[in-house]
């Protein structure tokens, strides 16, 4: 049996980072600001290459965009306009705000703390106006930096076993996850927000290239160190995550000629010094495949983890008609996304949160999702403020389109109190939370489903707030007390996991001060 069949890892992993009220209270941690982790990685000896400036718009509806697929089948290949579209709406700096310290630069894609742990980098055969090659995304520039000239996406077809997206793929974007520069704030917690912040950002990259019409697939099964060493990262510090195929071409690429030489650049460091937290490296060396057997066995088969039928009343939801469906531009809704730092107590209405929960549960193309539908967390709602919706909790029935009430009420006081005593949960007009029960995760896939579980909510959740900006509705991600949130929507949730909360509703402020 390897390290990955024994799940034990990941339970471990999981009980030891769960909040409660006193796991906050007795813990000494202070984030230690003159020690601050840069944000960006920094190859200072490689020559920087500019991606254009002028960044297309595709035109596409987001609401359109998060909810529908590009057939794997259609051939289309992105060329360097389309690379920087891809890139942008995914990573890139979309605004920037000075304070007493500095100047803060807040990206596309919500993130944890601000602090960016997540990495993208290229690995493509030659597309038009970009040479083949590996490729380093700088996003303070907005540039690339070339690890490595030529085509070494055989290197990748090998890595994942001969999966049929990236053996086609012209383009595959790997993105790698830097423990430190989270761990700064977050310590051990870091490698779940590994999962929601690769995740917020896959939400985006994913959308923008459906509004392109490239297919596009999230694949987590790939030989961990046959990847890491292709990019050559320092895997004490940072490690692959996930890998996006992007396109179709018909040809394959040429055969991976031989393991990837080390490259031995030189990296600016992130901060004068680092704290190690051995959990989750130990996390993740025991969710790391090791053979292109296990890579193989690895994917597909997802649990069906659709909840119980109904038992309580239900509410049919009502997405908005097409006559009334919102539809600014899946870039105007990156541009003006951004965290809300205070809800107003008005209500939405079930036309609004209908639309979101159906167009953001449509499905998303991975491999660990197969057969297509497949999800692996359940939305669980504490409803305050929304029309045509008594206030209660809930559990969301995707495949009938319905919303069970499992308990009416008036709860913003437990809503602030499960999302770590702060005023958004309390103040939002619903609150949404993913749970998930693990065991017949971890029972498939192994440690490894541990990833995919939390990769899976950051998606779902990067997909929420999208959904709820298109609407014109503020959102955020929030952290929780995780036994106590269970507890809360117990019995129904009995011996699921709490794994995500993102909060949503009306902006107290204009979207320019949200931004703090
Ligand atoms: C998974 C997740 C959890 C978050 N948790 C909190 C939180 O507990 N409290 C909070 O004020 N903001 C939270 N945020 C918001 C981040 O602080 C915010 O995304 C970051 O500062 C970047 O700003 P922006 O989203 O406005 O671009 C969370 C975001 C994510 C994605």
């Amino acid at each position: 049996m390897t390290d990955n069949r024994n799940s034990d890892a990941a339970w471990n992993y999981h009980n030891a980072t769960k909040h409660s009220y006193n796991s906050i209270r007795t813990n000494a941690h202070f984030m230690d600001w003159s020690n601050h982790p840069l944000p960006f990685k920094i190859y200072p000896a490689l020559e920087p290459m500019r991606l254009p400036g002028e960044v297309r718009q595709s035109g596409v509806a987001a609401l359109s965009a998060i909810a529908e697929r590009v057939s794997a089948q259609t051939k289309a290949s992105p060329d360097l306009e389309a690379v920087a579209q891809l890139l942008y709406f995914s990573a890139g700096i979309t605004r920037r705000r000075k304070y007493s310290g500095g100047e803060m630069y807040f990206r596309a894609a919500a993130c944890t703390g601000a602090l960016y742990e997540v990495e993208l980098y290229l690995v493509c055969g030659e597309l038009g106006g970009l040479e083949a090659g590996v490729y380093h995304f700088g996003p303070a520039e907005f540039n690339l930096r070339k690890l490595r000239a030529g085509d070494y996406r055989g290197a990748l077809v090998e890595a994942t076993g001969g999966e049929a997206a990236i053996a086609h793929a012209p383009l595959t974007i790997i993105c790698t996850c830097t423990y430190w520069r989270n761990a700064w704030k977050y310590q051990a917690r870091t490698y779940r927000h590994f999962g929601w912040d690769n995740g917020t950002l896959l939400a985006n990259l994913v959308a923008v290239a459906t509004a392109l019409g490239l297919p596009a697939k999230v694949v987590c099964g790939f030989l961990d160190a046959s990847v890491n060493r292709l990019l050559d990262v320092d895997t004490r510090r940072e490690v692959a995550f996930s890998l996006v195929a992007l396109g179709r071409a018909a040809d394959l690429p040429p055969q991976a000629s031989s393991e990837s030489n080390p490259l031995s650049l030189e990296i600016v460091p992130l901060s004068e010094r680092e704290v190690d937290y051995p959990l989750m490296r130990e996390m993740h060396a025991a969710s790391s495949l090791e053979s292109k057997e296990e890579v193989q066995a690895w994917r597909g088969g997802a649990p069906m983890t659709d909840s119980p039928p109904p038992a309580g009343p239900i509410v049919s939801i009502k997405p908005l008609s097409d006559a009334e469906m919102p539809r600014d531009p899946i870039e105007q809704v990156i541009q003006r996304r951004g965290s809300t730092r205070k809800f107003a107590r008005s209500p939405i209405t079930l036309g609004q949160l209908s639309t979101m929960l159906d167009r953001a549960t449509r499905g998303v193309p991975a491999d660990f999702l197969d057969p297509p539908g497949a999800q692996l967390n359940d939305l669980y709602l504490m409803v305050h403020a929304v029309e045509g919706l008594s206030p209660g909790s809930y559990v969301f029935h995707r495949n009938r389109g319905a919303l069970e009430c499992l308990k009416p009420g008036d709860f913003r006081a437990d809503a602030g109190y499960l999302g770590l005593q702060q005023e958004l949960p309390a103040d939002a007009a619903v609150d949404i939370f993913f749970l998930a029960d693990l065991r017949p995760i971890l029972q498939r896939f192994g440690n490894r489903g541990y990833r995919a579980v939390q990769l899976e909510a950051g998606i779902l959740g990067g997909k929420l707030y999208l959904a709820s900006y298109a609407q014109r509705l503020g959102a955020t991600g929030l952290t929780f007390f995780d036994d106590a949130v269970t507890g809360f929507f117990s019995p129904h949730a009995e011996g699921k996991s709490a794994i995500f909360l993102v909060a949503v509703g009306h902006s107290a402020k204009n979207k320019l001060q949200d931004r703090t």
